[in-house]
């Protein structure tokens, strides 16, 4: 039986290999993408959302638009990191079989959560301005969802925006503070997402002669040689990738149940998300924290993936 999961981004590189993956995993069937701002407006992300779609011929998946921005706070990207127009590499302008449903992503993560109850699983892997929305429109939602797997937070390690906060939950802390109050989420933080990495000379196959191939290449070499030293990897961290390959194979992180806040207030602890470790606060558990991850078992996920894709992709060329 498969997965049905939906994702919600901002591709974003680390955003486009999580889609191939789950796209490609024998295991998931990935029931719509949800876009909402975050690397680059949401204009940018939605057509970059429907440009990963074409390029891995799945034009059959629906995409639905969010929010342009925080609930309450200004609107913040990070093109910096992923590219002018919030994502690298070669992609088409997608075509009007990916035009967005009718429906705003909150509405659509409602719609699928009750068409799937019980077994959908939600990624969020951008701000969570759209899940806050939905669990609004829907206080069910919780119950409705196998689960909500989320790229926030820096867990134990030190954020990439402040050094309490990660820019997943730094861009939209209230829209965090919401989740994680309501959803019991499973959360991966940077303190774990930095082993998800993946050099494209492990890579056979790879080539950069065609668009998926230079697409690939460039998701995976997304950080600048200054963030490779900061951080102490070999090549980029793909965060968002690292909660795909856990919704397919649960061995890939290793978690444990912690009480958890969110920072909503302006200043230093602004979107830090604090997992409280000895109990000092006295709180139940509201999420699961990964502790660990299995950088090998992702390396061999997301190789995988990329490696049916691009030998599809060449049958299809014959
Ligand atoms: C997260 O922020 C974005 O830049 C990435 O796509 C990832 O979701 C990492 O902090
Ligand atoms: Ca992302």
């Amino acid at each position: 039986m498969t997965r049905p999961v939906l994702i919600d981004a901002d591709p974003g590189c680390d955003d486009a290999l999580a889609i191939l993956l789950a796209l490609e995993h024998p295991d998931l069937e990935v029931v719509g993408i949800s876009t909402v701002h975050g690397n680059a407006p949401v204009d940018e992300t939605t057509e970059n959302a429907r440009a990963i779609l074409e390029l891995l011929e799945r034009t059959d998946v629906p995409v639905a638009r969010g929010a342009d921005r925080p609930l309450l706070v200004d609107l913040e990207t990070a093109e910096h990191i992923h590219g002018e127009s919030g994502i690298e590499g070669d992609l088409p302008t997608p075509g009007p079989e990916t035009r967005p449903v009718d429906a705003h992503a909150a509405q659509f993560i409602v719609e699928q959560a009750r068409e799937h109850a019980g077994d959908l699983v939600l990624a969020g892997i951008g701000p969570l301005t759209n899940v806050a929305l939905a669990h609004a429109l829907e206080p069910d939602l919780p119950a409705l969802l196998a689960d909500v797997v989320v790229m926030g937070g820096a867990g134990f390690g030190q954020g990439n925006v402040t050094p309490l906060a990660e820019a997943n939950v730094h861009s939209d802390p209230h829209a965090a503070a919401r989740v994680v109050d309501a959803c019991e989420p499973t959360i991966a933080g940077l303190d774990v997402t930095r082993e998800a990495t993946l050099a494209p000379d492990r890579l056979d196959g790879l080539t950069r002669a065609s668009p998926l191939g230079r697409s690939i290449h460039a998701w995976l070499t997304y950080y600048d040689d200054d963030r490779l030293e900061r951080y102490g990897i070999e090549s980029a961290a793909l965060h968002d990738a690292l909660v795909v390959a856990a919704i397919a194979d649960p061995t890939v992180l290793e978690t444990d149940r912690y009480p958890a806040t969110v920072g909503t207030e302006s200043g230093v602890a602004r979107g830090a998300l604090v997992p409280d470790a000895t109990g000092v606060t006295g709180d139940e558990p509201n999420v699961r924290l990964a502790v660990d991850a299995d950088g090998d078992r992702f390396r061999d996920l997301l190789g995988g993936a990329i490696e049916r894709r691009l030998e599809a992709a060449t049958r299809t060329q014959r």
